[in-house]
Order: C-alpha cells, then structure tokens, then sequence
C-alpha cells in the first residue's frame, strides 16, 4: 500500500489531486467548512487563531495573491491589513461565500487551478496558501508554479505537514506505524491523505528551485483532529479523556490563553521535529548558504531538545527564564489548565523522561504532578489485575450474562487500600 505511495501512478496521483479539487465544489461543503471556521468548536478557535496569526505575521510585500483562498480566512485580514489582495480558488461556490463574508471590502477573486494559476508571471509580492498544500502530493510543481507569479524578492507562505514529526514519533519503517498515521500516506484514502516534508527535502527543493528558506515553524503541537501530534497520539489524542479535554477550548477562555502561550512562546521557535505541521517560508531568491545556516539551525535546535533540559532551549526562545516561570505560574491557577498541563508532562515524561523543567514550572506543580503519575500508574496495575482475575473462568458467564462486571471497582479499591492505602474513590 505504502508503496504505491512511494511509487505512485501517474494515474493514481492525478486521481487524488482530482478528488481534492472537486471536494470543494459542493455548495453544502462549502457552508460546512465556512461555518466551521467561525464558529468556535473545540480547538478550531485556536487553530484559526495560530494560522491567522503566522499568515499576518509573514507575509509581504503589497500584493499578494491567496491561493486556495477558500473562505477568505487568510485573505480577509491582509486586507484588513492594507494589503492589495487576489483570492484564486477552483471552486466558484467558495469564491461566492468569500465575497459575500468581504462585505464589501475590496478583493479580486478569480476560479483558477493551483497549478496553472490564471496570473501573469511576476504579478505579486507575496503569495500566500492556508490549509492547502497539506492535501496534495505535487507539492513541489505546485510551488514552482506560485513562484512564477511571484517577483523576484518576493515571498511564498504555506503550511504543510512534516515528516520530520512522524519519523521522530514512529520512525521511517511505516509497517510500524499505528493505522490512524499509515491512512495518511494512503493515496488510495483521499480522505485522510496529508502531504508531508522534511526540512532535508525543503532544502534540496529550495537550492534547486532558487529560492531561500526563512522558516519551518512548527505549530498545533496539541489541537487534535487533522492535527495530532505524533509524538503524544498514544497518551493523548487516541484516548476519549483528551478528547473531552480538548472540547473545553471553545468554552474556556483561560484555556484558550495557556494553549496559545504555548504555541506563541515556545512551539513555534522549536523544530519541524515537534509537531505534524508547519509554516514554511520561502524567498524568492537564490542563497544555498542562507538555506544551509537554516538547516544547521534546525539541527543545532533538534540537539538542544534532546539535551532534556528547558534552560537548553532558551537561546532559542523570546523570553527568560524568569518570565516564563511567572507567566506559566499564572496560567495554571485554573485546575482545567493544571490538568491539560498534566497531560502534555506526562507525555514528555513518557517520550523524554527527567525533562527538567525546574525552574521555569513551580516546584509544588512538579511535586503534584510527579504525586498524579505515581497514583495513575498504580491504578493501572491495579486495573490490569483486577480485569485479569475471571479471564477464562467458567462461571464468568452465565445466561448469555457477564456476572464480573462491577468485581473489578471493588477489587481495584481493595488492592489500592490494603496494600498502597491510596484509595479515594477516584476523585484524585
Ligand atoms: C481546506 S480549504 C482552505 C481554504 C482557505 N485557504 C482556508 O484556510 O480557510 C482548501 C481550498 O482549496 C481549494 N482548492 C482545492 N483544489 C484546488 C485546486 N486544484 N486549485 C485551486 N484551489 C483548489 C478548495 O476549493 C478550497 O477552497
């Protein structure tokens, strides 16, 4: 299956690329996705908030040409924003809701193809792309294309996913790669498809192309759905309490905050390595050096996370140690935060385990937590031998009836008091 992907069919990819592009035809997904996109539903909010914020933060230039603009969420704020803004889109239906959400604000829109884009060469500072490349494989004919219609100078935004993340998290051998990761790769599942990058094939494309790479930043290190993290899917994003966890974002603003902090001040100065997707950057002028520096920097970066130690990446980062301790200190006041928080150390602690974070997360947050995945541990044991006692009994089932169901709470409790006297009633 996988090597379909590697190898794939000329006919296969036309295929996906054709299934991607019609998708967005029908009126109906049209208001769906519009809809989502403004009405804030479990991390969507933060997710708009992130990608908004990057598209707004590099951009350039004066004109600027969103590709796959969809409905208008990068295009919109540039030109709130004073750019002289161009939406393209192969879907007229997502061009109709663009300018009916413009609301008069100036904007030219054009049905054109990605890959053929209906704009004379040179015609734009900057183009911009959100939540598009992530869907097809020809990436790399995709950008040649932009860079056309791009002067010389000027500069192409995009996110992508990286392969750098799933190969930190499962490694390269994808017969070991959990299903929800290999459907990704699937040419044949156009639906869970998710075109992916490495920063080794960023360079070589940039150096080929002529072009310079300015950034790969990382982001959504915890936003779930078409974003997991690799890293933390097992702990985290395949489990239902996280689930419910994540829900809470639309509805807690101090939530919202602690999430965004992360993000703004640590994730995104950190690698492609991090989290499963990126912003990439690219100047549209020829410097192999500039993108050899980038690499080394990424590298250099990659070494200073695997030091385990949070003082190691603060060359990277905006602010000192002092201020993230306050800041974060503040920010797990709430008990929702603490335990959100709880969850992203424990699986640092499973990943990287004696990440030190000492110093910049209070110590009585620490003790807490170090106290939380004793007890958690505990309780596993506890239930995996509390499950395990009538496996295979005889008498477990009777009538067509499972007569052990409710033995086990009773067993956990008792093996949690008699022998590790922890037992609360769960309400830990
Ligand atoms: C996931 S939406 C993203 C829309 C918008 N950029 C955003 O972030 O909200 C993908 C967009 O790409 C457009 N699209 C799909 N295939 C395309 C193609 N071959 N050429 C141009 N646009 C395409 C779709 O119509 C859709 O509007």
């Amino acid at each position: 299956m996988n090597d379909r992907l590697e190898h794939p069919t000329e006919e296969g990819l036309s295929d996906l690329i054709r299934w991607k592009t019609d998708a967005w035809q029908d009126p109906h997904m049209v208001s769906w996705y519009s809809g989502r996109m403004v009405v804030s539903e479990s991390t969507n909010s933060l997710k708009n908030a992130l990608e908004v914020g990057a598209i707004r933060r590099f951009a350039s230039g004066r004109d600027v040409v969103d590709i796959g603009v969809g409905t208008g969420r990068a295009a919109l704020p540039l030109v709130a924003d004073g750019y002289r803004v161009t939406g393209i889109d192969s879907s007229q239906a997502m061009l109709d809701e663009t300018r009916r959400l413009a609301a008069g604000a100036p904007i030219a829109l054009k049905v054109g193809d990605l890959a053929a884009l209906p704009c004379e060469d040179n015609a734009f500072d900057c183009a911009v792309a959100l939540n598009v490349l992530v869907h097809f494989p020809n990436w790399r004919e995709s950008l040649l294309e932009w860079k056309r219609v791009v002067r010389a100078g000027g500069r192409m935004v995009f996110d992508i996913h990286s392969l750098d993340h799933v190969h930190a998290a499962y490694g390269s051998d994808e017969s070991r790669w959990p299903a929800a990761l290999e459907r990704t790769q699937t040419k044949g599942d156009f639906t869970h498809y998710m075109s992916r990058v490495s920063v080794d094939e960023l360079v070589e494309f940039a150096n080929g192309a002529g072009l310079t790479i300015v950034a790969a930043e990382p982001y959504g290190a915890f936003l779930g759905g078409g974003n997991v993290n690799w890293l933390s899917y097992a702990e985290l994003d395949a489990t239902h309490r996280w689930k419910r966890l994540l829900s809470w974002f639309a509805r807690d603003q101090a939530l919202f905050d602690l999430g965004n902090f992360l993000e703004d001040a640590i994730v995104r100065h950190l690698t492609p390595r991090v989290t499963g997707r990126m912003f990439v950057v690219l100047d549209n002028r020829p410097d192999r050096e500039a993108n050899a520096r980038f690499a080394a920097s990424v590298a250099a970066r990659d070494a200073a996370i695997d030091r385990r130690d949070f003082a190691a990446l603060l060359p990277w980062l905006p602010h000192t140690r002092e201020q993230y301790a306050a800041r974060i200190e503040s920010l797990l006041k709430p008990l929702r935060n603490r335990r959100f928080f709880f969850g992203l150390f424990k699986t640092l602690m499973t990943r990287m385990p004696g990440f030190d974070l000492r110093g910049v997360v209070a110590d009585e947050v620490l003790e807490q937590y170090i106290a939380w995945l004793e007890h958690e541990q505990i309780d596993e044991r506890a239930t995996r031998i509390a499950r395990g006692w009538a496996e295979g009994a005889p008498f477990r089932i009777k009538d067509g009836i499972d007569v052990t169901i409710g033995a086990e709470y009773d067993l956990v409790k008792a093996l949690l008091q008699n022998h590790f006297g922890i037992f609360d009633g769960g309400r830990q």
